[in-house]
């Protein structure tokens, strides 16, 4: 395929196969690389694209966040992620991914009140819970209780209507705290601690999980700022697993509380939003620093299955821009809890430092991801290992909302049907049963 560009005018790329030859456009993006749309490629060339994992695919237009993977760069509506993670409250950032733009102060004041509002659950809604076993995992519980939000609000499924739209955002990111809050205290046995009106979204979240009925709690505001960020860092992240997932089931037309639902189901998983669990899980097997290079050898082995979590990442080949902030506030939240020497910490630190200089990784351009320190903040926060995916889903409700609306409201919106290279059986007559 060769590329060639008029001045003027969008540049084509053409394709030549078995004698015939097509004219593809090239679209640019604002940023980033440009994108052969092969739409016509089918009627004009009888072929489709194959590209497994869709790593090479650009599945739609977007305005919503970029990503320069190997220069390390994440932008949200244009705004650098370390700026916005040093300056902005997670409500800032939401209207931000919402809506295009930051709020004014008035926008701001009336946008936090309206979300603060919607942070109560149906009353109906507790009775979800019951139907759980103590032991079931929060996500199970998260996944089920948010698609059940479904049947609380039918006139969400007319998404034709621009209200409904908007009311289901503020409802999903409002209560999605609160639902995963409960799921927290029902597996502790314990009661549901409602949300507070004069709390902002990182305090209300630490209060539903940390407060008991039975005495007055404090915010403290250096977890609480930990909180903030944690939520903005992993607010939204272009077209991801989960992303995509939420825009796939969108674009059948789904009520938005499914199509959420659906988002986090494909997050539980260990090469997604799991891996800040399997981290921990990976230290606690290590056990000590002794223990690092029998590890990192059983990593290389390829017949091992053994991974080194926390590392690697499909888009950042150099390295997260997240990490590096989880980084710094895990050293801010180890202060303030005055945890000094934190075996977790330190094998953590000792095994980074060996995998960035080891040829393995170093070739693979295998770096820290964002899960790599935010295990640690959060063990250390007193959240538990089994909830760390459930506030990925939390903050990430933001950034799937956002792209489930961008989708929706965007001109000509079609259902997603991706293609495939089938490799089965040829047509065959069936053979009746006694004659197999
Ligand atoms: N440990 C050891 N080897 C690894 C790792 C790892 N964590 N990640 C990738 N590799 C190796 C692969 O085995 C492969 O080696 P090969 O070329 O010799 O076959 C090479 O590096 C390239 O890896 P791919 O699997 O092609 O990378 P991909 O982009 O598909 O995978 C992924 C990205 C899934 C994140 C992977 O790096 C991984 O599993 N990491 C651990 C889990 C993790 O931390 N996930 C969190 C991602 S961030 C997020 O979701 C917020």
């Amino acid at each position: 395929m060769s590329a060639s560009q008029n001045e003027g005018q969008r540049s084509n790329a053409t394709l030549s196969l078995g004698g015939r030859t097509a004219e593809l456009p090239v679209l640019s993006g604002t940023i980033g690389p440009d994108v052969v749309d092969i739409r016509k490629l089918p009627a004009e060339m009888g072929v489709f694209t194959y590209d497994p994992g869709y790593g090479e695919t650009a599945s739609c237009s977007s305005k919503i966040t970029f990503i320069d993977g190997d220069k390390g760069v994440l932008l949200h509506r244009g705004y650098p992620i370390a700026q916005l993670a040093e300056n902005a409250s997670y409500e800032e950032v939401i209207y931000l991914l919402l809506n295009g733009e930051l709020p004014n102060a008035g926008d701001f004041e009336k946008f936090s009140k309206t979300l603060t509002n919607h942070t109560l659950l149906h009353e109906q809604i507790r009775n979800f819970f019951n139907g759980f076993r103590r032991d079931a995992h929060p996500m199970a519980i998260l996944c089920g209780t948010v698609g059940a939000l479904s049947a609380f609000y039918p006139d969400a499924s007319d998404i034709a209507i621009k209200s409904n739209r908007d009311l289901a955002a503020m409802r999903l990111i409002a209560k999605i705290p609160t639902i995963a809050a409960w799921a927290y205290k029902y597996t502790q046995g314990e009661a549901f601690i409602y949300p507070r009106n004069d709390l902002n979204y990182a305090e209300n979240f630490l209060s539903m999980m940390f407060a008991r009925v039975s005495e007055p709690y404090k915010i403290n505001p250096v977890l609480a700022r930990a909180m903030n960020r944690i939520l903005i860092l992993h607010a939204d992240h272009e077209q991801n697993a989960s992303t995509s997932t939420v825009r796939m089931a969108g674009s059948t037309g789904a009520n938005p509380f499914a199509c959420i639902s659906a988002g986090i189901a494909a997050l539980w998983g260990p090469a997604h939003g799991g891996a800040n669990e399997a981290v921990l899980k990976m230290l606690a097997t290590i056990g000590s620093k002794e223990n690092i290079p029998d590890f990192i050898a059983k990593v290389k082995d390829k017949t091992s299955g053994v991974k080194l979590m926390g590392f690697g990442h499909r888009v950042y080949k150099n390295f997260d821009p997240r990490a590096k902030i989880m980084q710094q506030t895990c050293h801010e939240v180890l202060g303030e809890l005055g945890i000094k020497d934190d075996p977790l910490l330190d094998l953590a630190i000792e095994l980074e430092k060996i995998a960035i200089n080891d040829d393995y990784f170093v070739q693979r351009k295998l770096y820290p991801n964002v899960d790599f320190y935010s295990g640690i903040i959060l063990k250390a926060m007193g959240i538990p290992t089994s909830m760390f995916t459930v506030l990925f889903a939390v903050a990430r409700t933001t950034g799937w909302v956002s792209q489930w609306k961008e989708m929706i409201e965007e001109p000509g919106q079609r259902i997603c049907r991706p293609r495939q290279l089938y490799t089965g059986s040829p047509q065959r007559d069936f053979v009746a049963l006694d004659k197999r």
